[in-house]
């Protein structure tokens, strides 16, 4: 399963060749990936949706404007949340959008809004593809960053011609994506690192839960940070609205047990890092209803229990990874706090930081930490969120160096 968990956006243009998507979509799932596709106006005249959607097993996006859509997902997703977008068949027409910035359909405002890589492969008549305005365009991409794969020399489908423009073959495709989507080797290559991030959801009754001002932007931004250097990263997330990392395996849990369970289910692994702001508390039991206000009896008591010690019960485990590391979120004596952790918890270190909401750290995009470890305390200077990720996940990979695998 060499695309297991790689969600790829597939846009489909008017092409002859546009029937050989519906096998590209086959091949990707057989590989494990995700594939969600959205049609030009022109390629339905190719091929259907209802085809496309059958292979896919999800939804085909066609129009810009459907509001139903728009609403589910949006267009700004649907440019996002994918490893990789694939155009194929490629028409001069789409290639001619992208190059020079037109966003009038869904599928060029898709290109144009994504951030992630964009692999083109390209059909048309060997006429159209050697047509300065398409080699201008061509070469305007690849200045842009965009990847190619083919066209082939070879017949075209129609009306007798060969020359250089056949789209290449679906299996061709799907090696090109498998070379883009290749984990990159690096210092962290074979190691197994679990990263918890964002809130817990803990349930009062149906509608109501106790939660936290967690975003989750400090974890999720670590897992990519990590999956960067090439490790092999679980991500186990409370309910956040930011997207999942790329390049990470993400499970989605609502309450700390929940949270707990997932992470227990990835040991053993060589790192645990728990950047998630785990609730404390819970209360004993959810109510099965709604919990009513009755006039004059005033709010109900809540009983209160104390929530599993995720960080505690792994740093403490049989099968303890070789690296723990707790994050403190602390209002007041950051660090002291951080250094009694570090001892009950059986952690490597702690990355302390201060959460009062002067510092806007909750919720926000940069961060002040200090790693208090039995080394002493090191304080690093206020840094984008990004930034402390990257550098964490230098630290881990430092850390991890000279164990073996
Ligand atoms: C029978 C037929 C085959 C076509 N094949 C191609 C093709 O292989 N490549 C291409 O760039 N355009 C081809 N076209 C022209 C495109 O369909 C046309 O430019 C259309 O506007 C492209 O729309 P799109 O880029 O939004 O999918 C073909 C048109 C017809 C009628």
């Amino acid at each position: 399963m060499t695309l297991s968990s790689k969600r790829i956006l597939l846009i489909i243009g008017g092409g002859i060749a546009a029937y050989k998507t519906l096998d590209l979509i086959r091949r990707l799932r057989e590989r494990g990936a995700a594939v969600r596709c959205v049609m030009t106006t022109a390629a339905q005249e190719f091929i259907t949706p209802l085809s496309v959607g059958a292979l896919s097993a999800d939804h085909v996006f066609t129009n810009l404007f459907e509001r139903q859509d728009e609403q589910d997902v949006g267009h700004i997703r649907l440019a996002r949340e994918c490893d990789l977008i694939v155009v194929a068949p490629a028409t001069a027409d789409l290639m001619a959008k992208l190059a020079n910035g037109h966003a009038n359909d869904l599928a060029s405002t898709v290109l144009l809004a994504t951030n992630r890589p964009v692999l083109f492969a390209p059909a048309m008549n060997p006429k159209m593809w050697a047509h300065p305005a398409t080699r201008r365009n061509r070469k305007a991409l690849e200045q842009d960053g965009m990847h190619f794969v083919g066209p082939a020399r070879g017949e075209m489908a129609e009306s007798g011609e060969s020359g250089e423009g056949r789209m290449s073959e679906p299996l061709e495709i799907v090696a090109a994506i498998e070379a883009l989507l290749a984990p990159k080797a690096g210092p962290l290559t074979g190691r197994r690192i679990i990263v918890t991030s964002g809130p817990t959801h803990e349930p009062i009754d149906p509608v109501r839960y106790i939660a936290n001002r967690s975003s989750g932007k400090q974890g999720h931004a670590l897992a990519g940070a990590l999956a960067r250097l090439g490790a092999d990263v679980h991500l186990v997330s409370g309910p956040v609205t930011i997207p999942d990392p790329q390049g990470v395996k993400t499970l989605h849990v609502e309450t700390a047990r929940e949270m707990q369970a997932a992470v227990e289910s990835l040991l053993p692994a060589d790192a645990a890092i728990f950047v998630a702001a785990v609730a404390d508390w819970r209360t004993e039991s959810e109510a099965g209803q709604k919990i009513k206000k009755i006039a004059g009896e005033g709010p109900p008591a809540l009983q209160m229990v104390e929530n599993p010690d995720i960080l505690a019960g792994v740093g403490h485990h049989k099968k303890r990874p070789y690296l723990v590391v707790g994050f403190a979120a602390e209002t007041r004596e950051v660090e002291q706090n951080a250094t009694f952790k570090l001892k009950k918890k059986g952690a490597d270190f702690i990355v302390a930081n201060d959460v009062s909401h002067e510092g806007g750290v909750m919720g926000g995009d940069r961060n002040r930490v200090a790693i208090v470890s039995k080394d002493g305390i090191d304080r690093w200077p206020d840094l984008t969120k990004e930034e402390t990720a990257e550098r964490l996940a230098n630290l881990i990979a430092e850390r991890l160096r000279t164990v073996t695998v």
